[in-house]
């Protein structure tokens, strides 16, 4: 028994590398070592196999119950070596499906909130291949501390495992390591969604603007020359920020970041200052100063959020009160908030994540979840109101279908809900793009506007994560009903999936391919510069993105300008006084 705790050292690649798992050739019987988790709903048999010298499989049978997250069934073993911080953990196992299920690779701290150094979601296929992926944890992991599993929840499905060796080659570089990831989940030929992307996008996102020069007695001026130049996005072009990188002086790194969000965002939201379980004055000041520099420069902020429902997520003095007390804390802390910023957010996220964060529900009943949606408006009739949540634009997921139900139950309740959330942190594969707009269609359907609220991709191959950032962003900006695009934070300095390669613009602030893509689209192909000569009658029709815009007329040596907003659904018409 104690034998394979013996710490195995042996050559790989022309490495030392260090073995972590027991029995990963399933030779020794009852399946030792192994783990299997989701009780009747996933059986576990060991079975013959025939691949790469390979004898022996374990053959798992997942049956999800409807809507349950995929790491509701699971398979895996705890790891007993330790890990030190930096270290490359290689996994390398072959697995088949001959009914093509999709799962996760993955290997975590076993402890919430389970960090995961490794995280691939794969679709198998009928015949056997080799999958492997290297992790690098940033923390020392003790005995026990860490696990490797596979999800199974994705769908019923058979999955076949065989030689599954994880293990740890220390320092090792990362380009020592072949990896067998599936970015793209089956990609759509572009010109059948982005073309008519495109086309959408001339016809929705800009709006028909009348410029009228005359002279200073009302006389139509001819052949004047107008330009017009954008100022601002209507549409909502955001990111994640925390508050004090937004007011800190001292640090360089801060007033690049500044730079940036000025540059490239219309809409912030404060990543964590808001949440009820950072509460505490330094934190509300650094908000208010925040708000103050971001309404300067016309930055709309995005509240997120009043209710967050697991204990966690309460502020410390909340986390212990039950019942009737845990919901008088809930509802003030809805009212307070909404009061305390009415005017200075454009929205509130009035619930986050009601798919599987329940425990504050499940306490205070569910009637609050639609009940503090009336407060926040009470307290705040300015705000647009939004349900907020994640595993939407994923592709396969189970956690739709949970998110799909909250919103039922909220709009049957009569919540008074203006907008819906999809958070968007996605992962290989990439949700085709063609059935992410399938998915915003799904969505549009329940009669309210959306938003991306969250969206940031865990993709280091540089070209693809560019490639992607721009479609989706194409594919966002041309859906009728989607208001925002949110990322959750650009930089590697200040990301929380940075480990994942998230980010737009690394620790030096290079930009990524993504960030150029960005760039290119949000300030260059939808930021209109227009230029035209006035008619006859002093008339001259533009048709900008929809936003804020300087006008300037120009005609024999005089020169005057106007700014206006052009929006959906009201003609806009400007006249310039040529004094
Ligand atoms: C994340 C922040 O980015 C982290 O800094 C923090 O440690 C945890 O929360 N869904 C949400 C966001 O609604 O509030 C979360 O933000 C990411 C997932």
């Amino acid at each position: 028994m104690a034998g394979w705790m013996l710490l195995v050292m042996m050559q790989a690649g022309g490495e030392a590398a260090q073995a972590m798992i027991h029995n990963g050739s399933f030779v020794e019987p009852g399946l030792a070592g192994w783990l299997v988790v989701g009780g009747e709903r996933v059986t576990a048999e060991e079975i013959e196999a025939d691949v790469a010298g390979l004898t022996r499989a374990v053959r798992l049978t997942a049956r999800p119950a409807e809507g349950q997250p995929a790491w509701s069934l699971q398979f895996g073993q705890v790891v007993g070596q330790p890990v030190r911080p930096g270290d490359a953990i290689y996994l390398q196992a072959w697995l088949r499906s001959p009914d093509r299920a999709t799962v996760t690779f993955v290997f975590e701290l076993r402890e919430p909130p389970h960090p995961k150094w490794i995280n691939r979601q794969v679709r198998l296929t009928p015949e056997w291949r080799e999958y492997r992926f290297v992790g690098r944890p940033d923390r020392r992991l003790e005995v026990g501390q860490s696990a490797l599993k596979w999800f199974l929840g994705h769908g019923a499905g058979t999955v076949e495992i065989a030689g599954v060796r994880l293990q740890n080659f220390g320092d090792a570089p990362a380009d020592r390591f072949d990896e067998t990831i599936d970015w793209w989940s089956g990609r759509p030929h572009p010109d059948d969604w982005r073309r008519p992307a495109l086309e959408r996008i001339e016809r929705l996102r800009k709006g028909d603007l009348t410029v009228r020069v005359v002279d200073p007695a009302g006389r139509p001026v001819a052949g004047a020359t107008v330009r017009s130049e954008q100022l601002r996005h209507h549409f909502r072009f955001g990111t994640a920020a925390p508050a004090a990188r937004l007011i800190d002086t001292a640090d360089p790194d801060n007033a690049k970041f500044r730079e940036v969000v000025e540059r490239l965002f219309n809409t912030v939201t404060f990543e964590n200052d808001l949440k009820w379980a950072a509460e505490g004055e330094p934190r509300l000041a650094a908000v208010d100063r925040a708000a103050a520099w971001l309404a300067e420069r016309g930055i709309a902020v995005r509240g997120h959020c009043l209710l967050w429902g697991s204990y966690q997520h309460l502020a410390p003095r909340a986390r212990g009160l039950r019942g009737d007390e845990l919901r008088a804390a809930c509802r003030q802390h809805v009212t307070d908030y909404a009061t305390r910023m009415r005017g200075r957010v454009y929205l509130w996220d009035v619930v986050n994540e009601a798919g599987n964060n329940t425990e504050v529900w499940d306490a205070i009943g569910w009637e609050q979840f639609a009940e503090v949606f009336r407060l926040a408006r009470a307290a705040d009739p300015t705000a647009l109101l939004c349900y907020n949540d994640f595993g939407i634009l994923q592709d396969p997921s189970p956690h739709r279908a949970l998110v799909r139900a909250r919103i039922e139950q909220l709009l049957a309740a009569g919540a008074p809900v203006d907008v819906l959330g999809l958070q968007g942190h996605l992962n290989p594969p990439l949700t085709p793009v063609d059935r992410m707009l399938a998915i915003l269609d799904e969505w549009a359907a329940f009669g309210k506007r959306l938003e991306i609220t969250e969206f940031d991709i865990g993709v280091s191959d540089d070209k693809v994560h560019g490639e992607y950032v721009r479609d989706v962003l194409i594919a966002a900006f041309s859906h009728p009903a989607v208001d925002g695009f949110i990322q959750w934070g650009f930089w590697e300095g200040s990301h929380w999936r940075a480990r994942d390669q998230a980010h737009l613009f690394r620790r030096d602030w290079t930009p990524r391919p993504a960030a150029q893509e960005y760039e290119r689209l949000v300030k260059g192909d939808w930021w209109s510069r227009l230029e035209g000569t006035s008619g006859a009658d002093g008339r001259l029709e533009l048709r900008p993105f929809y936003g804020r815009h300087r006008i300037t007329a120009e005609a024999g040596g005089r020169h005057c300008e106007a700014v206006i907003e052009t929006v959906p659904g009201a003609t806009a018409a400007a006249t310039i006084v040529l004094e």
